[in-house]
């Protein structure tokens, strides 16, 4: 039997351990926010003898090296505990300099201005058709909407019929809440099976399919050639991991913060302009993502000694609440950062900086704008009891709300 003392490495010393699963402990599903200000005290990265022993960075300066340092800072594994993956996702396992080509062809063909011109239309249209598909005056708010939605855009980029909503939602269910190791199997190869005979199908005639992300997939080039069909399979499941639970895992934390909130909700429906800025601040209070990177070379970072192999958690969670980096950091101030709004680790920094964001902000921008003037009075529905989700994204498992629906008493 191994005890938690057998993950405490030799070269960890004594005052930089301290407990965090953040995969499974039970502050996190009875008080996720309450616990994770609650460490506000821990050294700027600390141990965790949890899930096999693995760093955790705190604090914003230190996420921001980590994220930017691939020479210490390997994305060999971007999970904890580590998990070395034969398939490579493209961009993201890849570190530089295999990583640029990759990277270019994301920033410059599939998020171009030109490939998402057609995808804010998709996510009005289809953020009204979701509210008006719910009884009047409540939903459970993650089923009926932040779930959808995201799934919604993706198959609008990719081209894929959008009747396939429904076969997705399960696969992204298993892959990001399952239970057991064998939900998550099944979710990921389902997925990754469906993927791949689309993808075949949309190879025989693929000036057919209508999605500016597939067409800017097929256009692109690397070192001067097309992508191979192994690589655009891996691009296409890298975005399903990527852009669907993560969007709504933010959306369902936002709803969380408003239905609470009735003075910030006021104001975003008295001043829409000011939405993206309060997006930024809440993408910044609320963030979500839990990165994995490998030490990669036995280093001295900030006086704190690492060795090859040790697995380190950027927790930008905990991160967004660092007070050295965010004045009274758990108060959700929308003037946070004047008027370009504040800026904040929860899409990563460096190489990897999430090239989805824009995609990510459009729909959380969407959601707020078509939403809070159509829910007024929006509140929990009375005696709901919240759940946070543990794992790579902190979510709220399900949210009840009610509202006062018109024409209703
Ligand atoms: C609120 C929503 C989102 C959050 C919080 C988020 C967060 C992140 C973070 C922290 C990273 C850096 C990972 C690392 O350093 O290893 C990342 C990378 C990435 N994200 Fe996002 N993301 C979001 C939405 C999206 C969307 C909508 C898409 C696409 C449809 C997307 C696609 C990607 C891709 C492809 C990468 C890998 C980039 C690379 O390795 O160069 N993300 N995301």
């Amino acid at each position: 039997m191994t005890s938690m003392t057998d993950s405490i490495p030799d070269h960890v010393p004594a005052d930089l351990v301290f407990p965090f699963d953040y995969r499974g402990d039970a502050q996190i599903r009875e008080s996720l926010w309450d616990y994770l200000a609650s460490m506000g005290d821990r050294p700027a990265m600390f141990f965790s003898p949890d899930l096999g022993g693995y760093w955790v960075v705190t604090t914003a300066a230190l996420a921001e090296e980590v994220f930017s340092n691939h020479e210490i800072f390997s994305v060999r594994s971007v999970s904890v505990p580590k998990l070395e993956s034969p398939v490579k996702l493209i961009p993201n396992n890849y570190d530089p300099p295999e990583h640029a080509p990759y990277r270019r062809m994301f920033t410059q063909n599939l998020f171009s201005p030109r490939a998402l011109s057609s995808l804010e239309d998709v996510t009005r249209r289809d953020a009204r058709a979701l509210l008006n598909a719910m009884t009047p005056g409540r939903c459970e708010f993650v089923g009926e909407f932040a779930e959808r939605l995201p799934i919604d855009v993706f198959l609008a980029g990719m081209g894929v019929d959008p009747a396939h909503r429904e076969q997705f939602l399960p696969w992204v269910r298993n892959v990001f809440s399952g239970a057991t190791k064998e939900e998550f199997g099944r979710g990921m190869a389902e997925a990754s099976t469906f993927l791949a005979e689309w993808l075949k199908k949309q190879m025989e005639a693929p000036e057919t399919n209508g999605g500016g992300m597939f067409q800017a997939m097929i256009a692109s080039r690397i070192d001067g050639r097309a992508l191979t069909w192994d690589e655009m399979h891996r691009i296409t499941v890298m975005l399903f991991l990527g852009g669907l639970d993560t969007v709504t895992s933010e959306m369902s934390h936002v709803m969380y913060f408003l239905a609470g909130s009735p003075a910030h909700r006021q104001r975003l429906i008295d001043r829409p302009a000011d939405i993206p800025k309060a997006v930024e601040e809440m993408l910044r209070r609320f963030s979500i993502a839990n990165i994995g990177r490998i030490v990669v070379k036995d280093t001295d970072f900030h006086g704190v000694r690492l060795k090859a192999g040790d697995p380190v958690l950027i927790a930008t969670p905990i991160v967004g609440l660092d007070e050295s980096a965010f004045e009274n950091a758990t108060t959700v101030d929308f003037d946070r950062g004047r008027a370009r709004g504040v800026r904040h680790l929860a899409f990563g920094a460096g190489p990897h900086l999430c090239p989805g964001a824009y995609l990510a902000r459009t729909q959380l921008r969407v959601m707020l704008e078509e939403l809070l003037p159509r829910m007024p009075g929006l509140r929990l529905q009375p005696g709901a009891k919240i759940e946070w989700r543990a794992g790579a994204d902190f979510m709220v498992r399900e949210l009840p709300l009610e509202w006062d629906a018109v024409g209703s008493a």
